[in-house]
């Protein structure tokens, strides 16, 4: 298979960890038969730098050309503490998803097993976590218009913009990754059941699909809105699927008090940048969730982290939410499911052997305790690092990204 893919850097760590992201989607390539050309798109801040422009024509041009695109990150401190700046790195990243028209925004939160005890909630309330954000991301107070100030500058407006045909169809996206989930979950079932089938185990109840609409409706027009088009989308499209409602700070407080409850999270622009925010802790590590943007062009897949200026060229940034995003690029946007198999679980294979960056490295796991001699110096072997016994510190992001190629490059499959 032929792909190209946009790759687009943006700012602070941006550029180290698509680095990353780039060497094992080689490995991909070359382990499968594949061929990915890769093609570099500036954006963000340092888009302005060069061109005075935060999403120059130029970057546009190789998006529309394209199979997929890979984004970094966007911000710089220089603008964070000056919101009256009038070019911003974000207004790219805003343009961007307008003009390539993602409106689906999917931000999946998965638990690893092995990182449950970094999560700040308890095990209990934390356990069977494994949602979806399915965030609308091209309409709402992010576009509205009329948005500014009065002429003598007391008075600062933005306005919330819904219609119907924009709230269907996100919703429509939202019901059919509610049943797509429930099919895989269903397989992945019956798989175990018929393993552990004996007569005194009863198969697991099967597992029903369901999407909460996460609003406002107890307050604002657009959610009015929001709640009719959505119910009536329900019955007439898709009776199958379970639908509840909930209010917006009802669902904050749920998402820490009872996270595993929820399916399939749709929301509105807003809503979701905050919730997913949120959401992306609850497993331990921001530096690990990717997500996928889809719309009437070329998908965007990005990691839900930010630009983290104070680690930029450091070559201490966590890559693996990048490295999942290609893995979901490879399923989503090319279905090249083996492939995608294969690179989650040569991330899963990092975090469980602690090859790890410093947001999430212990240093009590990399030496004796819970792994033995011979497979600590596999590892390290396999990361390109020093046969040290005694490791004392974090791996750097280019030897998670080379343990990541190598596990690639010694898979079976
Ligand atoms: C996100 C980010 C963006 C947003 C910013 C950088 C404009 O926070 O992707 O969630 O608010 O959508
Ligand atoms: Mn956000």
């Amino acid at each position: 298979m032929k792909k190209i893919i946009t790759l687009l850097p943006g700012d602070g760590i941006g550029p180290e960890i698509i680095e990353e992201a780039t060497k094992v989607l080689a490995a991909i390539a070359s382990k499968f038969g594949h061929t990915f050309k890769f093609q570099y798109g500036l954006i963000g801040a340092a888009a302005i730098d060069k061109c005075g422009h935060p999403y120059p024509t130029a970057t546009h041009e190789l998006c529309l050309n394209c199979h997929a695109i890979l984004f970094g990150a966007i911000g710089h401190p220089k603008y964070d503490n000056n919101p009256s700046a009038k070019i911003r790195p974000e207004q790219g990243l805003l343009k961007m998803r307008k003009e390539l028209g993602l409106y689906a925004n999917i931000r999946p939160v998965q638990l690893f097993s092995s990182l449950k005890h970094r999560s700040p909630l308890r095990e209990e309330i934390i356990k069977g976590v494994d949602l979806v954000i399915v965030r609308e991301l091209t309409g709402g107070i992010y576009f509205g218009e009329p948005r500014g100030l009065n002429q003598e500058g007391t008075i600062a407006f933005d306005t919330c913009v819904y219609s119907i045909a924009e709230v269907e169809r996100i919703a429509k996206t939202a019901f059919q990754i509610a049943l797509t989930r429930a099919a895989a979950k269903r397989e992945n079932q019956q798989a175990t059941d018929s393993l552990e089938a004996t007569d005194s185990i009863k198969p697991s109840e099967p597992f029903k699909p369901k999407v909460t609409l996460v609003d406002k409706a107890n307050v604002l027009a657009t959610s009015q809105l929001w709640r009719e088009t959505v119910k009536k989308l329900h019955e007439s499209q898709f009776p199958e699927v379970e639908l509840e409602f909930m209010f917006v700070d009802n669902a904050a407080m749920q998402l820490v008090t009872a996270p595993s409850k929820f399916d399939v999270i749709l929301t509105e622009n807003m809503f979701g940048d905050i919730l997913s925010d949120q959401a992306s802790v609850l497993t331990g590590s921001i530096g690990l969730l990717p997500s996928a943007s889809f719309g009437s062009n070329v998908p965007l897949f990005e990691p839900i982290h930010g630009s983290y200026p104070q680690a930029a060229g450091k070559n201490i940034a966590n890559p693996l939410a990048t490295i999942l995003s290609a893995a979901l690029m490879l399923r989503n946007a090319f279905g090249l499911q083996e492939e995608a198999k294969t690179l989650e679980a040569a991330c899963k294979a990092a975090i469980d052997n602690n090859i790890l960056t410093e947001d999430l490295w212990e240093p009590h796991l990399t030496n004796n305790k819970g792994q033995s001699k011979e497979k600590t110096q596999i590892i390290e072997k396999q990361a390109h690092t020093k046969n040290n016994q005694e490791r004392t510190k974090a791996y750097s992001t280019s030897e998670v990204g080379n343990f990541i190629v190598q596990f690639i490059e010694n898979s079976s499959s």
